[in-house]
């Protein structure tokens, strides 16, 4: 499937696109080099991926850079990841500020080192009013922590009398969630070849399109970002209706 990227109307590109960046072990691995090596080299498909969304006019792009559970991997594998990590913050935020992106780290941030917590902090502010690319980076997020940390607040406000019980219900739930503020992502993508959600985004892909690809993280460029695309836009999105329902408000807008 090929996508036009000049000629596509804004209206049928999705607004808001989530990747599970993986494989990157695997295309290390498969060079004789160690896993470190493909973490490295994926920055440099984050980096394309921030490029194309920029081009394209996407609203939110959200990316799965470190698991609730990728702390169960060999020390030297997760130092490392901190280690980039670190690196890339320090490195790339002044790129991305100049290029109007903002800049949000989603997960729970509280196992994170200080100097880590600091930069992470002074990339929320320094990019907070930007108004292009919503860049969200999901690290030491879980969805099920996620879940349970919108349900906690919900708890606070109900055990400190500003919020009854019985009022609980989605919408208060959601105002909770990571990404609130942002339009829910219609569009999941998962490099790697595996066909799992892994602990992502839970509630807010309630109906994501999903899409997996064989390609390991390190290899996603623009083309393979650009079929993937092509192929959201081919789809009936129909949210419960029925796909009559569908065509006729297409036909109205
Ligand atoms: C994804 O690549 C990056 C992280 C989970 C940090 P992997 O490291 O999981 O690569 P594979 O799946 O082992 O190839
Ligand atoms: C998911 O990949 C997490 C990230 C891409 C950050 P994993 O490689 O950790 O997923 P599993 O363990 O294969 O499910
Ligand atoms: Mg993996």
């Amino acid at each position: 499937m090929v996508l036009d990227t000049d000629t596509i109307s804004q209206q049928c590109l999705p607004k808001h696109v989530a990747i599970i960046m993986d494989g990157n072990g695997r295309w290390a691995q498969a060079r004789n080099r160690p896993r470190v090596f493909g973490h490295k080299k994926g920055v440099d498909a984050v980096r394309q991926s921030v490029q194309f969304c920029t081009k394209l006019g996407i609203e939110s792009l959200t990316l799965f850079a470190f698991s609730s559970e990728n702390w169960r991997r060999p020390e030297d594998e997760v130092n490392t990841l901190m280690e980039l990590f670190l690196f890339v913050l320090s490195k790339e935020v002044k790129k991305l500020h100049k290029n109007n992106v903002k800049l949000t780290i989603i997960g729970d941030l509280s196992r994170f080192s200080d100097s880590l917590r600091d930069k992470v902090d002074s990339a929320h502010e320094l990019t907070a009013n930007n108004t292009g690319l919503q860049l969200n980076v999901a690290a030491n997020y879980g969805g099920r922590w996620d879940v349970a940390n919108a349900a906690k607040q919900l708890a606070e406000q109900v055990a400190e009398g500003t919020l009854r019980a019985e009022d609980i219900n989605e919408e208060r739930l959601a105002e909770k969630m990571c990404m609130a503020d942002q339009a829910q992502p219609d569009l999941l993508i998962r490099t790697g070849g595996d066909v799992r959600i892994s602990n992502f985004l839970l509630w807010q892909i309630a109906y994501a399109e999903l899409y997996f690809t064989d390609t390991l993280w390190p290899d996603f460029d623009e083309a393979v970002f650009a079929e993937a695309i092509a192929c959201y836009v081919a789809r009936e999105r129909r949210f419960g209706c029925t796909g009559e329902q569908i065509k006729q408000l297409l036909a109205q807008t």
